[in-house]
């Protein structure tokens, strides 16, 4: 997909312009740890982007973080630093929404409606469940199995129309459609739920892992060289690149050439996205040329482009009194969106009033 921020031509407001509407975004955030150049490049640079032509509303999504164990008080600042990293990106804390997922409460009274409207089978088919539950399955926690249900009330609570995310997060997309079509379905109520649309765009929207050209950079990888921190500073990002797995080789020489190889894939996809431009001119730009020069260059671009972010982002975290009102004024304007929505949707249920 090319870049979905083009204003008045952008081909996936048409139909909202058209009823003078404008577009709404909702996306997510784990506070899980280690915020990466993946969550950057897939995600959160986008959200950025955006904000010009969408209203937008941007979530740390800390009920989504405790479907797996973690500690409360690093759970805490993970939150504020998530919300840190939002700021930093250029997010625009007082026109858009920014908030702690669990201090709007509808978005978990609707997600027990969706479990309700979810099927198991469709659960059973959710790669990132496996993946995350690994072997040992059964004790997994039930949260975790009905995460990709919340994740879809996360967004149908503001009958947000997109979604900007990675790669991976495809799938749980494609759910929150399922569940919105049946929704609408099985209560008889055309068009209540909008079927959202995925905003997957960029040049890095699967970022992989730098000591595995085969596996997704995550925040959980055991190996803090498998991936480049937003926080970071120059001689940890220098020191990552550096010691990035490659082969051999010198650079590929077309792009077929680079797809066969994924470590020289990967890098290459990195600097196309933060040099802003397309990955078969970086591919031609570097053909045939020494890793070690291309390492040195996409160091020097690396830390041009994430070193503002990350020094942005530790002196937010210095002031968590700034990040704290910015997030209590996001939860009372996104309450504000999201309660008479659910009010329509617990009348279209056949729940009383109190
Ligand atoms: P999370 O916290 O794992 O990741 C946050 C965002 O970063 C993207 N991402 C990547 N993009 C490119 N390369 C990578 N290696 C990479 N790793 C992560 C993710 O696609 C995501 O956009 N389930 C979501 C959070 C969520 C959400 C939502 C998202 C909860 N509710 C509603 C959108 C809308 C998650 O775990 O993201």
């Amino acid at each position: 997909m090319s870049d979905a921020s083009t204003g008045a031509a952008n081909p996936h407001l048409a139909q909202y312009a058209a009823k003078g509407l404008k577009g709404r975004i909702l996306s997510g955030v784990q506070p899980t740890g280690n915020l990466h150049l993946g969550n950057y490049l897939g995600a959160i640079r986008n959200f950025a982007r955006l904000q010009g032509d969408y209203e937008c509303l941007y979530c740390v999504v800390d009920l989504h973080a405790i479907t797996q164990p973690q500690d409360p008080k690093q759970l805490a600042a993970q939150t504020r630093e998530i919300a840190a990293a939002f700021l930093a990106a250029g997010v625009d804390g007082q026109k858009q929404i920014i908030f702690a997922q669990s201090t709007v409460p509808e978005h978990a009274q609707l997600a027990w409606i969706f479990n309700c409207v979810a099927r198991v089978g469709w659960m059973n088919r959710m790669t990132q469940f496996k993946e995350k539950a690994g072997k040992d399955r059964e004790n997994a926690s039930l949260g975790l199995y009905a995460y990709p249900a919340l994740m879809a009330a996360d967004i149908l609570i503001y009958k947000a129309t997109h979604v900007p995310v990675g790669e991976d997060q495809k799938q749980h997309l494609e759910l929150t459609r399922d569940i919105a079509i049946k929704f609408n379905n099985d209560f008889a109520a055309p068009d209540f739920f909008p079927v959202t649309e995925p905003l997957i765009f960029g040049a890095a929207t699967r970022v992989m892992s730098l000591r595995d050209g085969t596996k997704k950079m995550s925040k959980s990888d055991a190996s803090d060289y498998s991936r480049i921190n937003l926080t970071d500073d120059a001689d940890a990002i220098a020191q990552k690149i550096r010691r990035a797995k490659t082969d051999p080789l010198p650079m590929p020489e077309t792009p077929d050439d680079a797809e066969k190889r994924p470590d020289a894939d990967n890098l290459l996809g990195i600097y196309a996205a933060l040099a802003d431009r397309e990955k078969d001119d970086i591919v031609g730009e570097f053909a045939g040329r020494q890793f070690s020069e291309f390492k040195a260059e996409l160091t020097e671009l690396a830390v041009a482009k994430l070193g503002p972010i990350g020094a942005e982002m530790q002196r937010l975290m210095k002031d968590p009194g700034h990040v704290d009102a910015v997030l209590r004024d996001g939860a009372q304007r996104a309450r504000a969106l999201a309660g008479p929505i659910l009010d329509d949707v617990y009348k279209t249920v056949g729940f009383l009033k109190p």
